[in-house]
């Protein structure tokens, strides 16, 4: 269909707890599910909430089979995810460095729960439910963030490991 303007940090619109969606199988549904594919596959991101391309409902894609922004990380189902729950199921977290569209450029170190399960539904109103881990499970907990308007930087416990991608790829072990 599309390929839509990410909106930036700064904008409020990225501040705002986005809607559950009530009807499934639409027109208006389908759409926004194509743009937000086709959005993060332009993008090269590994996952997208529509609140970022300004529609405050919730709804996230994510999945890849090879990510040029995360090149170690293991394949991700390719999901569209509608009203979605999360469920840590181990206390244990990692931090691990995070971007994210809405914050270009930038990098940041920030924890996550490494074991989760999570449900919810595809845009035709099946359900879903999976576990997840590592990686898997941290793109799901980011972009299901965006729904609650939240931006990793409010999750990061360390700001001096948040900078510019291009000056932590020229140091030893930044990525
Ligand atoms: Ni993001």
């Amino acid at each position: 269909m599309a390929v839509r303007t990410v909106l930036k940090m700064g904008n409020p619109k990225l501040l705002q707890v986005a809607k559950p969606v009530k009807m499934f199988a639409t027109p208006e549904l389908d759409a926004l599910v194509e743009d937000l594919m086709d959005t993060m596959q332009a993008e090269d991101g590994a996952g997208l909430a529509a609140p970022q391309i300004g529609v405050g409902i919730r709804v996230v894609v994510f999945g890849f089979e090879s990510n040029i922004r995360y090149p170690e990380a293991a394949p991700v189902p390719q999901t569209v995810l509608v009203n979605p729950l999360i469920e840590p199921l181990s206390d244990e977290r990692e931090a691990a460095w995070e971007g994210c569209l809405s914050v270009p450029g930038l990098r940041g170190v920030v924890p996550r729960y490494t074991h989760i399960r999570y449900r919810g539904f595809d845009q035709f109103g099946v359900a879903i439910e999976r576990e997840a881990h590592d990686f898997h499970a941290r793109v799901v907990q980011h972009e299901c963030d965006h729904l609650d308007g939240i931006l990793y930087p409010q999750r990061m416990t360390d700001m001096r490991l948040f900078g510019f991608t291009e000056v932590l790829e020229g140091l030893a072990g930044g990525s």
